[in-house]
């Protein structure tokens, strides 16, 4: 990386399309005065793009259209010149099937135009679940100098005195209603109270999980990603975010001297210290992928067997993000985490060392943010889990299940697609007891498609009625960060491919072995063999359009559902711009 003061524009992308001698840079001056700027206000200056997942629909990112002002401020006050560019926004409320279907279609999107426009730096603004990997992900493969404004946690949810989680306490009061706990009144203030401010889910879901994961690369604003969205705090982070990209161009430094295996392996432990989302496990190895990095479920279990949890937040904990950012939020976590557990040396876009970007770093409330002495777990939250049932993985949060169920063997209890479970479930027909095994099937990456957040899959009501809070449930599918429960997820092979999940029936007793790290199904290889040979692939589903590229190109969650086009190693040649 070179000293900024030494920068020289004419080594800029963005050079070849403004600063060069002929017809095409003359057409793009030409246009640059026409969108109404003067020469002395763009030419020579790093251009940074701004890709915003700023929409009408989506609640989590509703602050970022005026938020992108506040970075265009940091972009103009550090000598460069500030491009917004709007990219598809993924609501994770709204977006059906899932938004997981459109993470590559995002990431591809981001990628593409950073590489296809004048654009020597990024900022990218994200926060809600899918859009943190998605961006980065593109931003990896272009390799330009970026740098992610975490779209911010939603303020604390209120209602009759009690703090409510968004997410979490949706699923929690949606079953006192079917078990008759709640009426429609209830659910009517609820519906006020849960989510109040704009910002991201402010437990420890998927936002918050994969925004932290961004900080502990290195790619955010030193303490971003546990501000609230609402805060002034938070544009004074977008301009200091913007002020970054201007100055990492100038560097000359590039998102990949940032984003090295140390850096997947600090976010790793990151997320399993914060008790973080299993949707971590996807995306983390989708977006070390894009690094070239090699990182596998095994480095999950792995280092889950020796990182604490020190976040004392929801679901697994008590808390929530606001009170984690008056806690002292990330930097406070990562100091007490320190050497023992990090790699300090790395560098980030704001240090030369994870070291000194962390010095001074205070922890100011020590249930929110436990000590190495006292977690909240002694062990990282998640393990991956092998056997005859998921010969390529299958990962569970241990630490936000009944810990009675973590050593299990029931009988199962099958449904092929989440639409029967639905219209079913509550059936006393099914026979279904507190030591039954609910299995969902048909939900993983092809099946789903998209591997929709069905992973918890509910308790019948009958049961619920009786008091039975957890149950021990299988799938192909993920589930919510803000969900709960003994869910084994993410199943490898999916039963859409022929995965033994395919072969389970109603009966079969499984062993859920959280400790010996294994899920088996008791039924002999001949029988097993004998239920392959009369299985049928099912159909594929997309005749046209962007369901036949995923289709075609989606791979399975143990290697992070990222399209095999995508991931692969490859030199993509720079356009030509003159
Ligand atoms: Fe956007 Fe939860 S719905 S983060
Ligand atoms: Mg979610």
């Amino acid at each position: 990386m070179t000293d900024p003061q030494e920068f020289d524009p004419t080594t800029l992308r963005s050079h070849q399309w403004y600063g060069t001698d002929g017809l095409r840079s003359f057409s793009h001056r030409a246009r640059t005065r026409q969108l109404g700027y003067l020469p002395e206000e763009h030419l020579g200056k790093p251009v940074i793009g701004i890709l915003n997942t700023w929409s009408d629909i989506n609640p989590c990112h509703q602050h970022l259209r005026e938020r992108a002002e506040a970075v265009k401020r940091g972009v103009w006050q550090a000598g460069g010149f500030p491009l917004e560019f709007p990219v598809s926004t993924l609501s994770e409320t709204y977006q059906k099937p899932t938004p997981m279907l459109y993470r590559n279609l995002l990431a591809l999107e981001t990628e593409e135009l950073l590489r296809s426009y004048p654009v020597d730096g990024a900022v990218l603004m994200g926060g809600c679940d899918k859009t943190t990997p998605a961006l980065l992900m593109g931003a990896a493969s272009a390799d330009l100098p970026a740098v992610f404004v975490p779209a911010g946690p939603m303020l604390r949810g209120h209602w009759r005195g009690e703090t409510l989680g968004s997410g979490t306490d949706m699923w929690k009061y949606w079953d006192q209603k079917r078990a008759g706990k709640i009426g429609d009144c209830e659910l009517a203030e609820l519906e006020c109270g849960l989510a109040r401010s704009p910002g991201h889910c402010m437990t420890m879901g998927t936002a918050s999980t994969m925004t932290s994961a961004a900080e502990v690369l290195g790619v955010t604003v030193p303490g971003a990603a546990s501000i609230p969205a609402v805060d002034s705090g938070h544009s004074r982070m977008a301009a200091a975010a913007g002020m970054r990209a201007v100055e990492l161009v100038k560097r000359g430094a590039k998102l990949s001297q940032f984003l090295t295996r140390e850096a997947y392996e600090d976010a790793v432990t990151t997320v399993l210290s914060l008790g973080g989302s299993t949707n971590a496990e996807i995306h983390l190895i989708a977006m070390a992928g894009r690094s070239g990095v090699d990182l596998t479920l095994d480095d999950f279990d792995r280092i889950a067997r020796t990182v604490p949890v020190l976040a004392n937040l929801r679901p697994g904990g008590a808390h929530l993000m606001e009170d984690f950012h008056y806690a002292g939020g990330l930097p406070g976590l990562l100091a007490r985490l320190g050497e023992k557990h990090l790699h300090l040396d790395r560098p980030t876009i704001s240090h030369p060392t994870l070291r000194e970007q962390l010095a001074g770093a205070l922890v100011h409330d020590d249930d929110v943010i436990r000590t190495l002495e006292n977690p909240l777990a002694p062990e990282g939250g998640v393990a991956v889990l092998r056997g005859n049932l998921a010969p390529d993985g299958a990962v569970i949060k241990h630490i936000a299940a009944e810990q009675h169920l973590l050593q299990h063997t029931g009988p199962a209890v099958v449904f092929d697609d989440y639409k029967t479970m639905q219209k079913t479930i509550d059936d006393p027909a099914l026979g279904i007891t507190a030591d039954s095994v609910l299995v969902l099937r048909g939900s993983g990456p092809l099946g789903g498609p998209g591997m929709p957040e069905y992973g918890m899959l509910p308790i019948p009501d009958y049961l619920l009625k009786q008091g039975v809070t957890d149950m021990v449930r299988l799938s192909d599918a993920r589930m919510s960060g803000t969900s709960y429960g003994a869910c084994v997820l993410h199943i490898a092979p999916e039963s859409h491919v022929g995965g033994p999940l395919a072969l389970v029936r109603t009966g079969d007793l499984i062993t859920l072995d959280v400790r010996g790290r294994s899920l088996t199904l008791h039924v002999d290889d001949e029988e097993l063999e004998r239920r392959r040979a009369a299985w049928q692939a099912p159909p594929r589903r997309y005749g046209r359009g962007y369901g036949v590229l995923y289709e075609q190109h989606i791979t399975q969650a143990d290697t992070g559902c990222d399209f095999a086009f995508l991931s692969q190693p490859g030199e993509v040649p720079e356009p030509y711009a003159g």
